[in-house]
C-alpha cells in the first residue's frame, strides 16, 4: 500500500551545527553541482538506482526519480558555530577541497555567517572559539536555537527544516537520570543543569521546533531516552550516531564477506592517522573515548561470539586514532585482520586506506538530511533506523540490537523506500522465475 507522502515543495533549510571540515564540503559540492561544476558522486540518492518488480521487468530508476525528494537546487544551508568565520573561510582552512573549487562558488559560501553556537567548553576542551551564545541557562540557550530556528526559516521562506549535527564530537558521557525522561530532561534546562551537552540542546530546539534532526557524530545528543520521547511526541523524525565513513566503512564492508563465508577472525588491529580539526578534538582522551564506543561497536554485531564461539569467541578488536596535523583531512588508515579457514589455518588481511574524509563523509550527510525529510514528509517519526546504512552506531529502539552489515542495512533502506511508495518489497527468492519456467513447459 503507497503511504502518503507530501511533495516536497518551496526550499528545504538545512541547518547545521558546526560549521567545520564536512559541513564546508557538503555546502561548497552542493553549489558546484548546481552550478554544473561536479557531479554528486557518493550520493546513493542522486546517483543509484532501485529495482522495482521482477528482475525481468527491468525496472531500475535513479532513487531520487523514485521518491519525491528536495532537489539540490532548492536547498538552502545555514549554521552555527563557535568559530565566526563564513563558510568560505571555513571551507579554505579545512584544506579538503582545493582553492579552485573553492573560488568557483565563492559567493554562495560567503553569504552563509554562522550563528553564535551553543557551547560549553566542558565538553570539547580543544576548542577555543569565542562565536558563542554567552550568559544564558541551559533553558535560555534552548530557547535562543529555537529562535533561530525560526528567523532562518522566515529570512530565508523555507517550507521546511532540518537539523544536521556536523559539530565536533563531545565528551563522553554515560545515561544519567536527567537524560531518562522528557520530564527529567526538561526539569534539568529549567534549574540551569550543566550535565546537559551542546548537542542536546540543539536536538531539543529542533524537535521543539517540528524539524527532524540527524546526528552526525558520535556523541549522544537525540540518542537518550528524552528526546526520543520528544520526537515521538512532536512526530518528528531522528537519526543517529557518527557518519559512517573512511575505516568503518571498510570494516562493515568486509567483516560481513568474512562472516557469510563462515572464516574465522582473531585480531582486528585498525590504526589511523590524520590532522584536520576533528583529529585535534578526538586528541583529547574523553572524547576519543566517544569515538572508540562507537567504532569498537561494529565488529561485535557482525562477528558475534556468543552466536559463533568457535569462529569469533577470541576476537580482539583494537581502534586507535592517533593526530597527525601534516595530513590534514587525508587520513590514512592501517587494518591488520588475522584470519583462519579450514583446519584452522591462519591467514591475514592488510588494509591501508588513503581517504578523505571529508569527501566520503558529505555525499553521506547529504543523503541523511534529504532522506530524514523525506521520511517526514511520509509521517515517520521517532528513530528511523532504515538510515543505519549511513550510520557507525545506529540509533534503534530501546532493547533493539543494531544491524552493523552494510548489505543489510542497504536492503533495508531500499525496501522503505519501496514500502512508501508501495512497491513490492524485494526479499531475492527469486523461486517464482523457476516456476514460471515449469509451468510454461
Ligand atoms: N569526516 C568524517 O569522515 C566523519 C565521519 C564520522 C563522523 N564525523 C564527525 O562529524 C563531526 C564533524 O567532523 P569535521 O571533520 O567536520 O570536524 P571539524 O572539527 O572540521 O568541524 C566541527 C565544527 O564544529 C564546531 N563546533 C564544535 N562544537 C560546536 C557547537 N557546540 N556548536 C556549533 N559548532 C560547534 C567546531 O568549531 C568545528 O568548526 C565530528 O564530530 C566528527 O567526529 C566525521
Amino acid at each position: 500500500m503507497k503511504q502518503q507522502v507530501n511533495e516536497a515543495k518551496g526550499k528545504l533549510g538545512i541547518l547545521i551545527p558546526g560549521l567545520g571540515a564536512v559541513a564546508t564540503t557538503l555546502i561548497a559540492g552542493v553549489a558546484g553541482i548546481n552550478k554544473g561544476y561536479s557531479k554528486p558522486i557518493g550520493s546513493v540518492s542522486q546517483l543509484s538506482r532501485i529495482r522495482l518488480g521482477k528482475r525481468t521487468e527491468d525496472r531500475n530508476p535513479l532513487i531520487k526519480d523514485f521518491v519525491p525528494l528536495a532537489k539540490l537546487e532548492d536547498i538552502v544551508f545555514g549554521g552555527w558555530d563557535v568559530y565566526a568565520d563564513n563558510v568560505f573561510e571555513a571551507a579554505s582552512k579545512a584544506r579538503v577541497l582545493e582553492p579552485y573549487q573553492l573560488e568557483q562558488v565563492r559567493a554562495e559560501l560567503e553569504q552563509i555567517k554562522p550563528m553564535k553556537a551553543v557551547f560549553d567548553r566542558n565538553f570539547v576542551k580543544n576548542l577555543d572559539g569565542q562565536h558563542i551564545k554567552e550568559g544564558f541557562t541551559r533553558r535560555a540557550l534552548a530557547d535562543a536555537v529555537q529562535a533561530d530556528i525560526q528567523n532562518f526559516k522566515k529570512e530565508n521562506n523555507c517550507d521546511r527544516i532540518v537539523v544536521l549535527w556536523c559539530g565536533s564530537t563531545e565528551k563522553y558521557i554515560e545515561g544519567n537520570a536527567i537524560f531518562d525522561s522528557l520530564k527529567n530532561f526538561e526539569d534539568a534546562l529549567d534549574q540551569n543543569d550543566l550535565r546537559i551537552p551542546p548537542s542536546m540542546i540543539y536536538a531539543y530546539a529542533a524537535l521543539k521546533q517540528g524539524a527532524p534532526y540527524v546526528n552526525g557524530a558520535p556523541n549522544l545528543s537525540c540518542d537518550v531516552p528524552a528526546i526520543v520521547e520528544l520526537a515521538q511526541l512532536m512526530q518528528v523524525a531522528i537519526a543517529g550516531k557518527d557518519f559512517k565513513t573512511g575505516q568503518t566503512l571498510m570494516k562493515t564492508i568486509v567483516a560481513p564477506g568474512l562472516q557469510a563465508r563462515a572464516l574465522g577472525v582473531e585480531g582486528w588491529f585498525s590504526t589511523n592517522i590524520l590532522g584536520n580539526r576533528d583529529g585535534l578534538v578526538l586528541d583529547d582522551p574523553e572524547n576519543f573515548k566517544t569515538k572508540e564506543v562507537s567504532k569498537l561497536s561494529v565488529l561485535e554485531e557482525i562477528l558475534d561470539a556468543k552466536k559463533n564461539p568457535e569462529l569469533y569467541g577470541n576476537l580482539y578488536h583494537k581502534v586507535r586514532i592517533n593526530y597527525y596535523p601534516p595530513h590534514g583531512d587525508n587520513k590514512e588508515s592501517w587494518d591488520n585482520i588475522d584470519i583462519f579457514g579450514w583446519m584452522g589455518y591462519k591467514m591475514q588481511i592488510k588494509i591501508n586506506f588513503l581517504c578523505r574524509d571529508s569527501i566520503l563523509a558529505a555525499p553521506v550527510a547529504l543523503d541523511l538530511a534529504l532522506f530524514i525529510d523525506l521520511a517526514q514528509r511520509a509521517g515517520m517519526f521517532g528513530i528511523q533506523e532504515w538510515l543505519s546504512f549511513y550510520l557507525k552506531s545506529p540509533q534503534t529502539a530501546p532493547g533493539l540490537p543494531p544491524e552493523h552489515d552494510i548489505f543489510k542495512q542497504l536492503i533495508k533502506l531500499q525496501n522503505t523506500l519501496r514500502h512508501m511508495m508501495g512497491e513490492d518489497l524485494i526479499t531475492h527468492l527469486g523461486l517464482d522465475y523457476y516456476q514460471e519456467l515449469v509451468d510454461s513447459m
